[in-house]
């Protein structure tokens, strides 16, 4: 039987995914698995309005959005948990400039460069509606048709209820073949 637990936060797993932006002063990074997809080509992320690297991302309109794995938790976790107004993270990550100009991790396995369209403004998030422009994927994480293979890329999961991280899992059947 089910039980009412009321009005809950509850659509999860998401991905866990660092945002990446330039600065004014340097390369900025933070944490976020309030992503969305929005059609086929725009993708979301909705960001505290407080946070540093929103200020970046207006300026430049430029900004990466990287998939994680288990080894790049502990790092991950840090640029999720500090803001780069009170520490400089720009080092945290190995990372060079996208063909548009965002910076991109070398360590992800899969990494969306990507320019804003537009903000759906709340009164505290500002919810970035980005267009891809590039997906850099390690190579030894595709399939054999060139598409991202996400049992080797193994994107790190979030939920918010208990606040952790799950694994993701593995493939358990093909899409529209149950007929
Ligand atoms: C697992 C995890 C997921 C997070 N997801 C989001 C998110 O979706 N949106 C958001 O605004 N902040 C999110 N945060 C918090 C930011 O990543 C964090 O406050 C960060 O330090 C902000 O950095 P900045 O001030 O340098 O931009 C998350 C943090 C963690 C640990």
């Amino acid at each position: 039987m089910q039980k009412n637990v009321g009005s809950l936060l509850a659509l999860y797993p998401t991905p866990v995914t660092i945002v990446g932006a330039k600065t004014k002063e340097r390369v900025n990074w933070l944490l976020a698995a309030h992503v969305g997809i929005i059609g086929h080509d725009r993708i979301l992320i909705s960001l505290a309005k407080n946070h540093y690297t929103n200020q970046g991302i207006k300026d430049t309109g430029k900004v990466s959005v990287a998939l994680v794995n288990e080894k790049m938790i502990p790092k991950a976790d840090y640029v999720g948990s500090v803001s780069g107004a009170k520490e400089d993270k720009s080092e945290v990550f190995v990372w060079h400039e996208g063909e548009n100009g965002a910076p991109v991790i070398d360590e992800s396995p899969l990494v969306l460069e990507c320019e804003v369209t537009d903000n759906y403004e709340t009164d505290t998030f500002d919810n970035f509606i980005l267009k891809i422009n590039a997906t850099y994927v390690e190579e030894s994480k595709l399939n054999e048709h060139g598409k991202p293979d996400y049992e080797k890329i193994a994107p790190v999961l979030f939920e918010f209820p208990t606040y952790s991280y799950l694994s993701c899992g593995k493939v358990i059947g093909k899409c529209l073949s149950f007929k």
